[in-house]
């Protein structure tokens, strides 16, 4: 009988142990390096009698063969390649995805005064806590913005209806104060705690998970009053422009983001990046990069529903070409990397105040 391992199927290495997973399969499964090979072998369809094992005997490797079999890693070949049994969403979504979900699982909480949380307490301390903040050369010039606040007096609620995903801008000038009230109210500290081993940590418009903030924000300034053109990272405690050497232009940002069209008229951009030792020193578990994940879905949001209260509009996409941004921003080694786009600029809006291109159902239907 010809038969094959299923698909997908996932090798782990983890601390020096191999571990069998697939979506198909609950759990997972330690097992040797010589069934690993012969798993990597049986992406191919294989007689079963043929399999063989440079370091096994033919009864040692057919006694593997059954026992893959049973659990159901291996199947008749026709079998195997039925991708109908693999449950949805992984069998679109595939290995990578699936990894990425089952490691990320289960992670411990303390909770508490505890052992265990001094020990997490020693464990954390005895290595070196990066600073909360990016720490400046005191000689790199920063444009220092202004600390007015532009007056957001639209009512919450009228926020809350009213924000939406702007594709479309005029080529109009954003004014220095709201462009500096936006990244304020985004982006920078409101207050700080005093948070023991911790360290002073900043409080933001924006929940963050282990209040580490991680996100670093460049800014590509198009169309600011008042702001030259260019690339910067915005300062959070200085509330000012550090430049940045790098091409953040309209055409870069455009090619980054699939040339979706957000960069064209808009007035400026941003692109967040994880620091991520920030939050590595405090979670040292792989749930963090979830962690990460949410937190920046949470300062889109307030950044998106703030330029709604300023009467202008942002765009924001996830979907970005990775590796030219961390090229373009010359991220170090794999540690800072990039985390979303946001287009910020004068809404192009319908005559109902809704952006230019957006089409209200006008028949009942299902869905
Ligand atoms: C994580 C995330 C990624 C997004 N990526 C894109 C994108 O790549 N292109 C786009 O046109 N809109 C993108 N959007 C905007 C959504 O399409 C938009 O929020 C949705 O259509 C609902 O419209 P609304 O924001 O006006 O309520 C994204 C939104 C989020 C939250």
């Amino acid at each position: 009988m010809k038969v094959k391992a299923i698909s997908p199927l996932l090798l782990q290495c983890d601390r020096g142990k191999i571990y069998l997973t697939s979506p198909r399969m609950p759990g997972r499964l330690r097992i040797k390096r010589q069934v690993a090979e012969i798993l990597f072998a049986l992406q191919e369809p294989q007689d079963q009698l043929t399999i063989g094992h440079p370091e096994l005997s033919h009864e040692q490797t057919q006694s593997v063969i059954q026992t893959l079999i049973s659990a159901g890693y291996i199947l008749p070949a026709d079998e195997a390649e039925q991708k109908t049994q693999t449950p949805h969403p992984w069998d679109v979504w595939g290995a990578n995805a699936w990894n990425f979900h089952t490691q990320l699982k289960d992670a411990p909480f303390l909770r508490g005064a505890s052992q265990e949380m001094e020990a997490y307490e020693a464990r954390i301390t005895s290595r070196v806590r990066p600073p909360n903040v990016r720490e400046e050369d005191p000689e790199t010039p920063v444009l220092l913005l202004p600390r007015v606040r532009s007056e957001m007096n639209v009512p919450f609620r009228s926020v809350l209806e009213n924000r939406r995903t702007h594709r479309h801008f005029k080529e109009d000038r954003v004014g220095l104060d709201d462009f500096a009230t936006l990244l304020h109210y985004s982006f920078a500290p409101m207050r700080f705690a005093d948070s023991g081993v911790m360290g002073v940590q900043q409080l933001k418009s924006y929940a963050s998970g282990g209040a580490r903030h991680e996100a670093e924000f460049y800014i590509a300034v198009f169309n600011v009053h008042g702001v030259e053109a260019g690339t910067y990272r915005y300062d959070t405690i200085r509330h000012g422009l550090v430049p940045v050497e790098a091409d953040l232009s309209r055409a870069a940002m455009e090619r980054f983001t699939y040339d979706q069209g957000f960069f064209t008229t808009s007035s400026f951009g941003v692109v967040t990046t994880a620091l991520t030792e920030r939050m590595a020193w405090k979670y040292p578990h792989p749930r963090a990069y979830k962690l990460m994940l949410h937190n920046v879905g949470h300062l889109v949001q307030v950044f998106s529903m703030t330029a709604s209260a300023l009467g202008l509009g942002a765009a924001i996409t996830g979907g970005f070409r990775d590796t030219e941004v961390e090229n373009a921003l010359r991220l170090e080694g794999s540690s800072e990397f990039p985390t979303f786009f946001m287009s910020c600029g004068v809404p192009e809006l319908t005559p109902e105040g809704q952006p230019a291109v957006y089409r209200a159902p006008t028949r009942p239907t299902l869905s």
